[in-house]
């Protein structure tokens, strides 16, 4: 769908403003655009031939540009104010009982959110992600930095605090993976180290068992290539300081050490999992019930220790699956 407002925009100003889009308009080859021309007018101007060779229709790159304009406007808006803490306030559940909870969420932390399926985990999620105040079936309200965000964090996709991490990343454009990590690092930081781009690519193949080269397409990278690159450019490269994922199940990915990443970088976490590897390796857990929060359990020693186990087991049957899929046999006895 074509957005008139935004293809009204004058293509040199927009590019002044933002030089990636800039960047991104060169990777497609289409030519610089002329001088006072709006982004509309210089997409029908094209050649049919000029766009086809550029592998995108004409709404795809309005839109792709658009997508752009507003991570660049994210990242900045991220930059007025620190999240550092993120607060729970309880609504009701699914009964209509009070939820009387007042949980508050520090940046660095993971919190998990376990509860049997259609208990409500993917509904606190969503409250997070709009920063409810009251307004959905929760009747919940969430806090940053202890106050109630203002409408223009809460409403304008373009001031979003929350990543969500969702396997389905919709490569609309054909770039080499170092070139899609190069155009979101510049992005994202404007003028960025050199080596970051190598990093978030060295850091995604960490992520996953099948490896991939930095001049392959996006196209043709898996279901797990494709979210151990997004986990790696969300931990090193995005600005929200919030990171929700529901359920990463794909075991193509080394979850861990996903996990370590997002953390180390001072994000706020939380991830509903149905994983005991997932659920023990929180500080925290929400236990949800009926749709209401019924328990924050802190992770005990004994739990750690338990986890330590689990991980163990972990390694060894990833171990056994590298060597299935490379075709090995596995018939080395192994100690449990
Ligand atoms: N407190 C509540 N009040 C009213 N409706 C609720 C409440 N909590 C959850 N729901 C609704 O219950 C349904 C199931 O919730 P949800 O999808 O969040 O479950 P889930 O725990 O994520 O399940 P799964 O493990 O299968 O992913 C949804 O329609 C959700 O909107
Ligand atoms: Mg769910």
């Amino acid at each position: 769908m074509i957005d008139t407002a935004f293809a009204s925009k004058v293509v040199t100003v927009l590019v002044a403003e933002q030089p990636c889009i800039g960047e991104f308009l060169a990777s497609l080859g289409l030519g610089a655009p002329p001088a006072r021309t709006t982004l509309g007018e210089w997409l029908a101007g094209l050649s049919d031939e000029a766009v086809a060779d550029a592998g995108m229709d004409r709404d795809h790159i309005l839109g792709h540009v658009q997508g752009l304009s507003k991570e660049v406007r994210a990242m900045r808006a991220a930059d007025d104010e620190r999240v550092e803490s993120l607060t729970i306030l309880g609504g009701r559940n699914k009964l209509g009982e009070a939820e009387d909870v007042s949980l508050t969420i520090r940046a660095g932390e993971i919190v998990c959110i376990v509860g049997p399926t259609g208990s409500g985990k993917s509904r606190l999620l969503g409250d997070i992600e709009s920063l409810a105040q009251g307004d959905t079936p929760t009747g919940r309200r969430v806090l940053v930095n202890g106050r109630v965000a203002g409408d223009d964090r809460r409403f304008a996709v373009d001031r979003k605090l929350v990543a969500q991490l969702s396997q389905n990343m919709n490569f609309v454009v054909d770039l080499s993976v170092e070139e899609f990590v190069e155009m979101h690092a510049h992005c994202r930081m404007g003028v960025h180290q050199g080596d970051v781009v190598a990093r978030v690519i060295a850091c995604a193949n960490d992520l996953t068992g099948e490896k991939f080269a930095k001049d392959i397409s996006v196209t043709q990278l898996s279901g797990g290539q494709t979210r151990a690159l997004m986990i790696a450019d969300v931990a090193l490269l995005s600005a929200s300081p919030v990171v929700l994922i529901d359920e990463i199940e794909n075991a193509g990915v080394d979850r861990k050490r996903a996990l370590e990443l997002l953390v180390s970088k001072d994000k706020i976490v939380l991830i509903s999992t149905h994983d005991p590897l997932l659920a023990l390796r929180g500080g925290r857990r929400i236990v949800i019930r009926n749709g209401g929060i019924a328990e924050v359990m802190e992770t005990s020693e004994v739990e750690l220790r338990t986890l330590r186990g689990l991980e163990e087991i972990d390694a060894k049957l990833m171990d056994i699956r590298d060597r299935l899929r490379g075709g090995q046999r596995v018939e080395a006895e192994i100690e449990w």
